[in-house]
């Protein structure tokens, strides 16, 4: 039988196998090799969702009536449950019938926002660094990326006056994500006041991606707060950092009440609902009272001062006040790229560190450390890399 080569669709040659999935396959195979590869990379949380949690999704799993196909729009208990989350923590209100609209992560809220509304030919603004599906989304839509850059020296914020000043005539969409990942920048109530009116001036569909308002981060602030009824603003959140729930998949879009329809209208094709069991779960998370973003802050900040500790010990620079669950550390003038540093720390002291180029090209010379690790990793990673410091000064000698 001749075995022909069948072609891809177009769409996926522009898109990269995601990084993250390609570097783990190495590290499985470190590991099985006998390595025991430290994983400072990843962001997907190791500390435990609420315990409370996990008992309503037992119980509810065990009722043969909970595993049929869900609405579209996730019960009405969810979406409740995220009103007053959102009313709660970010003095937001919020229509649960009409503004919420439950995810299966804010990840497939990214593809549906940006399969809604993106036709071939449109330009979407996404942020460089920032989180790679974006541009994966606009790609895989059909359009086309327009970055824009963010640098130390603005804070990571957006220079909308350059912005400005540029051709923005086919931007349909902008993607921004405070608190920043991978920088943990956060932007204050003027940024987001000045982003929704750029974004309302120039006739853009204006996103918040907003994972990381609980983590290390004195005040969650939404980008709903500054809302209008006539903007063009949603906002997507999620209980996979907040709740430590990240393989549950359960987010959420909130915000104009027009383009939640629309996006239904493509997610509606997509998938049947989201588990029952796994909803009502959700909406008890959300009842969680502020000490349980506290204590999880606790273990954060302890492991944060190990990350600097490492950071400092390969000579890199970072800022002081930043939020969300990483490190991003400026590497020194010696390395040629973040990703030689990567894989030397990898090779040498089985330690894995982001590289920073992986979020755009103004992440080139950083790095990005997780905070997902127990400290007894934190421990081992800084007594590795310690050890093999001398090895790296004379690697860099020798690039020298
Ligand atoms: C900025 C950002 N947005 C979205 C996501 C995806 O989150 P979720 O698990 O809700 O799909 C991540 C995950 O790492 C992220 O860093």
């Amino acid at each position: 039988m001749i075995n022909r080569l069948i072609p891809v669709a177009d769409r996926l040659l522009g898109v990269e196998e995601y990084y993250f999935s390609k570097k783990l396959q190495e590290i499985d195979e470190l590991n099985r090799k006998g390595e025991r590869v430290i994983n400072l990379g990843v962001g997907s949380p190791d500390l435990a969702p609420p315990e409370n949690v996990v008992k309503v999704l037992i119980a509810s799993a065990e009722n043969p009536q909970n595993h049929g196909y869900q609405g579209y729009r996730g019960i009405a208990d969810l979406r409740n449950a995220f009103a007053a989350w959102y009313d709660k923590y970010f003095n937001v209100q919020l229509d649960p019938e009409r503004e919420i609209l439950p995810l299966m992560g804010s990840k497939e809220g990214i593809m549906h926002i940006t399969m809604a509304f993106v036709n071939k030919g449109d330009e979407v603004l996404v942020p460089n660094p920032g989180y790679p599906t974006y541009a994966a989304a606009a790609k895989l839509s059909g359009g086309t990326v327009k970055t824009y850059n963010l640098s130390e020296e603005n804070g990571w914020i957006p220079d909308l006056k350059n912005l400005g000043k540029t051709n923005l005539s086919k931007v349909k969409l902008m993607w921004i994500n405070y608190p920043h990942m991978p920088t943990g920048a956060i932007a204050n109530r003027e940024d987001l006041r000045n982003l929704i009116a750029f974004a309302y001036k120039n006739n853009i569909i204006l996103v918040n991606d907003n994972p990381y308002a609980f983590i290390l981060n004195e005040t969650p602030l939404s980008l709903l707060e500054n809302r209008t009824g006539e903007d063009h603003v949603v906002e997507l959140n999620s209980l996979s950092k907040s709740h430590n729930m990240s393989g549950w998949r359960v987010g959420v879009v909130a915000g104009n009440p027009r383009l939640i329809d629309r996006i239904v209208q493509f997610k509606s094709n997509m998938d049947s609902g989201m588990f029952l069991p796994i909803q009502m779960a959700a909406t008890r998370a959300l009842e969680e009272k502020s000490d349980w973003y506290e204590k999880q802050n606790r273990t954060y900040a302890k492991r944060s001062v190990f990350a600097r500790e490492i950071a400092t010990l390969l000579n890199c620079s970072y800022a002081e006040v930043t939020a969300g669950m990483f490190i991003w550390a400026k590497i020194p003038a010696e390395w040629d790229s973040a990703e030689s540093l990567s894989d030397s720390i990898l090779q040498d002291a089985r330690v894995f560190i982001t590289p920073g180029q992986i979020f755009g090209s103004q992440g080139r010379r950083y790095i990005r450390l997780s905070l997902c690790s127990p400290k007894e990793d934190w421990q081992a990673a800084l007594k590795r890399i310690s050890s093999i410091r001398k090895e790296i000064k004379d690697q860099k000698r020798k690039r020298a």
